[in-house]
């Protein structure tokens, strides 16, 4: 669906498309375990987050060099920008790329390749987040964000990922404070496998200004009522939560429920090239679906420009809000 939104919620790495990893495993003289694409697409089969994560870890390898991450990114905004995507925050996962040796320069400087010429190439504005993997140690986070430092002009914010029980959000107070000293802005996934205490903590002791995921806000009232009157934007992800098993089917997401409980849901697609769809494909699939209304999904456009830190840019904001207004439906 080409409705003009806002991408929130999509992890870099998790844009590689099996084509994609095979040309960059060839260029760069890295053997993949597969013995073709469709071999690999036939592993993306998950039981849970950690099944995931194992492959999205594995396939980093591939990811070496500079222009690696400039054709990654490319690639990822070519895809966005036909399905309605105008502007898009992008998380990226430093610590499993520094593990490899590939340095915060090669990442960065690689994805700005892209991301510096986007808005005039794809008509795509873009940030960048970058996230701590949670089950890394709360030292490993601020030495990543000390790496950081010379590229904070290109980094609006930060972000919490990887595999989330047994990593509360408390964990990393420390670097949430430092961060929000150096003025960027925060986020956090909780309330995807985690329990709903995950995202009280992220809000409260890492001070968080969006939530990531949040379906399990759904198991406290008290939080919802809590989300919805402090209008906290939750970024939600139905194919991801499909694929990884937060949700039985598509059918059983609480998405309805969600938005006529006033939350300020919004629509993404987390790691698109392992969960079947970018973000017009997850539009297209809940209104299928779950029969949201085109009242409903200008809501949720609507909400994911509100949501963005577009706070530099008001007038991007408010005509990205104008194009969904007008935005007629096929
Ligand atoms: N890293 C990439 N995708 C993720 C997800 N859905 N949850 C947590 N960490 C991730
Ligand atoms: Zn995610």
């Amino acid at each position: 669906m080409s409705l003009p939104k806002a991408e929130l919620h999509l992890h870099i790495e998790g844009t590689l498309e099996p084509e994609l990893a095979f040309e960059l495993a060839g260029r760069n003289g890295v053997a993949l375990p597969y013995a073709d694409t469709d071999a690999l697409r036939e592993a993306y089969e998950f039981d849970d987050l950690q099944s995931f994560l194992n492959l999205y870890y594995e396939l980093m390898a591939v990811l070496r060099t500079e222009q690696d991450f400039a054709d990654l990114a490319d690639a990822y905004l070519t895809r966005a920008a036909a399905q309605g995507v105008r502007h898009a925050e992008i998380f990226f996962d430093p610590q499993a790329h520094i593990a490899r040796g590939v340095g915060m320069g090669t990442v960065v400087e690689g994805l700005w390749r892209a991301l510096g010429r986007s808005e005039a190439t794809h008509g795509v504005s873009t940030q960048l987040i970058m996230c701590f993997l949670r089950d890394e140690s709360a030292a490993s986070a601020l030495d990543t964000l000390a790496a950081a430092e010379p590229y904070l002009d290109r980094i609006v914010g930060i972000g919490l990922d990887s595999a989330e029980v047994g990593h509360p959000p408390a964990k990393f107070r420390e670097v949430y404070e430092a961060a929000a000293a150096l003025g960027l802005r925060r986020v956090a996934h909780a309330g995807e496998e985690g329990p709903p205490e995950y995202i009280t903590e992220a809000l409260d002791i890492l001070g968080v200004e969006r939530v990531d995921h949040g379906l399990r806000c759904m198991e406290d009232p008290a939080l919802v009522e809590r989300l919805v009157r402090e209008r906290i934007p939750l970024t939600l992800c139905p194919l991801s939560n499909v694929r990884l098993r937060a949700v039985d089917t598509l059918a059983d997401h609480p998405l309805p429920t969600m938005l006529d409980a006033g939350l300020l849901c919004t629509v993404n697609s987390d790691d698109p090239a392992y969960f079947g769809g970018y973000a017009g494909d997850n539009f297209d699939a809940v209104r299928r679906t779950l029969g949201l209304s085109e009242d409903r999904l200008r809501e949720l456009a609507r909400n994911s420009f509100t949501a963005s830190f577009l706070e530099h840019d008001e007038e991007r904001r408010a005509r990205c809000i104008a194009e969904v207004d007008a935005y007629e439906f096929g």
